[in-house]
């Protein structure tokens, strides 16, 4: 009896809201880990193998960013839902496109986030709110990433050499994102 007293009182301690709002931001982790890898995939078969690589670590940093979510709702007592999601575009006009994709990309999920963060606050959810603090840094980072790539496609370009140079660049920053 114990025991199950203490399972109903940790599952009333995620708000229902929020539960929703989070088990949404799963699917939208979920999508952009699909997103990252597909458009490794268009890099690998074009022979761009540090943005194809670049972008693989990405997608499996967007599976964790899922599971940390996943493990939340979990340690809160709720049930995470796992969503089905769009399959991501396969095809971009060139890498500089490719690129605006992602940053554009990391703005939505930061949009998003901070959306929760305001409604975990509504909501007296402070363990969340607190918890959310790590993927608005992670965001931050993020957005900062994807935005010096951008600009740096803007200042090289992707004609002739440069193309190489940007799969360079793009391929020393595996491990530093
Ligand atoms: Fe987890 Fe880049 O969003």
């Amino acid at each position: 009896m114990g025991v199950n007293n203490s399972i109903k009182e940790i599952i009333m301690r995620l708000n229902e809201t929020v539960y929703q709002a989070l088990n949404n931001q799963m699917a939208m982790e979920y999508t952009a880990s699909n997103i990252y890898l597909q458009m490794a995939s268009w890099a690998d078969s074009r022979d761009l193998s540090g943005i194809a690589s670049f972008l693989n670590e990405h997608a499996e940093e967007e599976r964790t960013h899922m599971r940390k979510i996943f493990d939340y709702i979990s340690e809160r007592g709720g049930e995470p839902r796992v969503q089905e999601v769009p399959a991501p575009r396969d095809q971009y006009k060139d890498v500089a496109e490719l690129f605006d994709a992602v940053y554009h990309e990391e703005k939505s999920v930061s949009d998003s986030i901070n959306k929760i963060v305001f409604l975990a606050w509504d909501q007296k959810d402070l363990a969340t709110f607190q918890f959310l603090q790590w993927f608005v840094e992670e965001q931050r980072e993020e957005e900062a990433l994807a935005s010096q790539i951008v600009g740096k496609i803007n200042t090289i370009g992707t004609n002739g050499q440069g193309l190489h140079l940007i799969d360079e660049y793009v391929g020393g920053l595996v491990g530093n994102a």
